[in-house]
């Protein structure tokens, strides 16, 4: 099992943002935050570029796969092999609620079919000796009663899943986009905490509109762990203070600072060029290294206009840092 301690403060799993580029630019920020990657469907798994999907470098341990699905043998087989590519965790993904993937029967549609869920998670936790989690939300259209929720987490738990990460906010299905969906329906962390007093034994963590130091204490004064989104994605230096505050031990090297992480990444984006991999797909999550520092923005516009270009190397990275000197 994931120890308590390795789930305390993670990084939410972000279609388009936490691909193998961006969690490698997190780890050089945090050594110790928990990483997932983006949402990889089951079926994409068995049936696609697996090397492609599901590659990743050792240094982005502790790291978690996110799937999507709703078929249990198709889910314990997807499982089986992200275990076996050695990430950290399986994760489950029961709360997005994109017109995509309501079509296809997962995401948080699944939280009205706890059997289902419970049928997939015991599938998925015999297939693989890591732990099998599940990321949901505090309901679903009008079940969004704590009633609901608990018999979800109940039922979904004896079928052998021992953490729980909530976005402490409900999905509505109907009308909403998804980007409306991280916005509109309240959040409403209180019933998260309530989650984690009625099942003490279960690994509880909470997600949903968590943007401060303060923010991240006072969640963990009553749950196990917070998961960070968009805040990391908008500002990634963020995790450095996180990982100093709630992370490291009183004994652990200080974290780089942003111009060693630049360095680190131009290290990074030359090896990755010599498998294909073009400049702008390492630096697209770097633009907000800066935010709230002097020379910001004349470091984002120097990078997302010259990285793209067909003959950009990495060596643009090191001719930023005197942009951003310079600015
Ligand atoms: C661009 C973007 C893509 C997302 N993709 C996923 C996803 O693939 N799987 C998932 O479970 N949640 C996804 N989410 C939701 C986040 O994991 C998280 O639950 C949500 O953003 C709330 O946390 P925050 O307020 O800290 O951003 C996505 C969010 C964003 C902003």
């Amino acid at each position: 099992m994931a120890t308590v301690a390795a789930m305390r403060v993670s990084v939410a799993p972000m279609m388009d943002v936490t691909d193998r580029h961006c969690r490698y630019f997190l780890r050089q920020i945090s050594p110790r935050v928990r990483l997932y990657t983006e949402m990889i469907t089951a079926q994409a798994v068995l049936r696609g570029d697996q090397e492609r999907l599901l590659g990743f470098d050792p240094a982005e341990h502790p790291v978690a796969i996110q799937l999507g699905g709703h078929d249990p043998v198709q889910l314990a087989a997807a499982a089986r092999i992200a275990a076996d590519r050695g990430y950290d965790e399986i994760n489950l993904n029961v709360g997005c609620p994109s017109d995509r993937v309501r079509d296809g029967r997962f995401g948080a549609c699944l939280m009205r079919d706890a059997d289902l869920v419970a049928r997939c998670v015991g599938a998925m936790a015999g297939a693989v000796t890591v732990p099998v989690t599940v990321k949901t939300r505090i309901g679903v259209d009008e079940h969004d009663s704590y009633e609901f929720l608990a018999a979800f987490v109940e039922r979904v738990a004896r079928a052998g899943c021992g953490t729980f990460i909530v976005h402490a906010r409900k999905a509505i299905l109907q009308g909403l986009s998804p980007r409306e969906n991280r916005e509109v329906p309240p959040l409403d962390p209180q019933r998260v905490h309530r989650l984690k007093r009625e099942f003490p034994a279960l690994t509880v963590i909470t997600n949903g509109g968590i943007r401060s130091i303060e923010g991240i204490a006072a969640q963990l004064a009553a749950v196990d762990g917070v998961m960070l989104g968009r805040k990391a994605a908008e500002d990634p230096f963020f995790l450095a203070e996180v990982d100093a505050r709630f992370l490291a031990g009183p004994d652990a090297t200080p974290v780089a600072d942003r111009a060693d992480v630049v360095r680190r990444m131009c290290e990074y984006a030359a090896r990755q060029a010599r498998h294909g991999v073009r400049l702008h797909q390492v630096t697209r999550h770097m633009l907000g290294l800066y935010h709230g520092q002097r020379g910001a923005r004349a470091w984002r516009r120097f990078l997302s206009e010259r990285a793209g270009s067909p003959d950009a190397t990495a060596r643009l990275l090191l001719a930023s840092l005197e942009v951003q000197r310079a600015a």
